[in-house]
């Protein structure tokens, strides 16, 4: 196995062949884009590989503190903070809120980052069942004493199926306890809501309460973890969340590869709006197929069909004609695994409709 051998697009080589690609995350197709790569290499002549010391100390440059400017004007958020990855967001996210909760609440299925990060600032864990307010509801009630407040935290957009968390219902839920909600995000920013902030956007939710981290790897075809909100929040992390302060800061010339593909994605609403429309296409056409397809606007689908052997076998069939596409075993999916396809921006009607007639052969 070689591996990929070309930047993730609509087309993608692998192992040496060229494949139509549906899988992964580059949702808009921005990670060889040509003005990203350009805005690496000048970076990677100009300040080699990084900066060889954290940001507590000289570890800032110009590039990273672009990602944080783009950020801020991308979120309309007052600060930004840009770190080594999504996975350590909600790190990042519960260490800079921890005097503000008492204990955490965790879906059962939320990403492994969140998992690994649930108990790090010392608090008490409890998990609730997958997107479940009313079992969320009853975990407050046994479990918090008077005047105790809940950090909840939960994927935003869940990986496998691309189902999006219930966020208004556990609003409500929370509300009465004074509650926080911290969202991991990385599947929805750059790709939800009007604007491509996110969770809340698509719910029209904002509130000092709400909060949210992502990744810069998936929808803006670059690296690395953000938090953005208010200059309270922000300037805590800078501080004294240690992911920040005591870690090498992203390479340069990926941190100014990161500033370009956010700064495309500004400016170019239309990507999204085509994204939009090649989400619909595919969800339309898969539910003609007999596969279950939610309408959200989720460039994601994953069904379960029969056993492992005969989910790789179809994941094969396709891969003999031309087109690639997931078999996943991750967190929240069946024990089976499932097949994934994920849709970009930068596919053409053509290409989709080719996987369609495929896929209606192999299944
Ligand atoms: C929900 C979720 N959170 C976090 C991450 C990790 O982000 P990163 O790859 O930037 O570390 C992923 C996957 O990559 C993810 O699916």
């Amino acid at each position: 196995m070689r591996g990929m051998e070309s930047p993730p697009g609509a087309e993608t080589v692998l192992d040496g062949r060229r494949y139509l690609y549906f899988a992964g995350t580059g949702y808009f197709g921005l990670h060889g884009h040509p003005a990203v790569v350009r805005a690496g290499i000048r970076a990677f002549y100009r300040y080699g590989t990084h900066s060889a010391t954290s940001r507590a100390g000289f570890g800032s440059n110009p590039a990273l503190l672009e990602v944080e400017a783009r950020l801020r004007e991308f979120f309309r958020e007052d600060d930004a903070a840009y770190f080594g990855s999504g996975y350590l967001g909600s790190l990042v996210l519960a260490q800079a809120l921890a005097d503000r909760y008492d204990a955490v609440f965790v879906d059962e299925l939320a990403h492994f980052c969140i998992r690994d990060t649930a108990s790090s600032p010392g608090k008490p864990v409890f998990r609730f069942r997958h997107r479940d307010p009313d079992d969320l509801a009853k975990k407050l009630k046994r479990q918090l004493t008077a005047g105790q407040r809940p950090l909840l935290l939960t994927d935003g957009v869940f990986p496998v199926f691309g189902r999006i968390a219930p966020v208004q219902d556990y609003a409500g839920v929370i509300a009465a306890y004074g509650g926080l909600i911290g969202l991991d995000d990385s599947h929805a920013v750059g790709v939800l809501g009007a604007h491509g902030r996110g969770t809340l956007e698509h719910f029209g939710m904002k509130a000092p309460n709400l909060h949210f981290t992502g990744t810069l790897s998936k929808a803006f075809g670059g690296h690395g973890g953000f938090v953005v909100g208010k200059r309270k929040l922000i300037g805590g992390i800078r501080t004294s969340v240690g992911a920040y302060i005591g870690s090498t800061p992203t390479p340069t010339p990926i941190a100014a590869a990161t500033a370009k593909g956010i700064q495309i994605l500004l400016r170019h609403p239309e990507m999204r709006d085509r994204l939009r429309r090649n989400t619909v296409r595919l969800k339309k056409g898969l539910r003609s197929l007999g596969i279950e397809a939610d309408d959200s606007p989720v460039p994601i689908v994953a069904w379960s069909m029969g056993t492992e052997k005969e989910m790789r076998g179809i994941q094969k069939d396709l891969m003999r004609r031309g087109i690639a596409v997931a078999y996943l075993k991750y967190v929240g999916a069946p024990a089976a695994g499932v097949l994934r396809l994920t849709v970009f921006s930068t596919h053409t009607a053509a290409q989709i409709r080719r996987l369609l007639e495929e896929l209606a052969v192999v299944l």
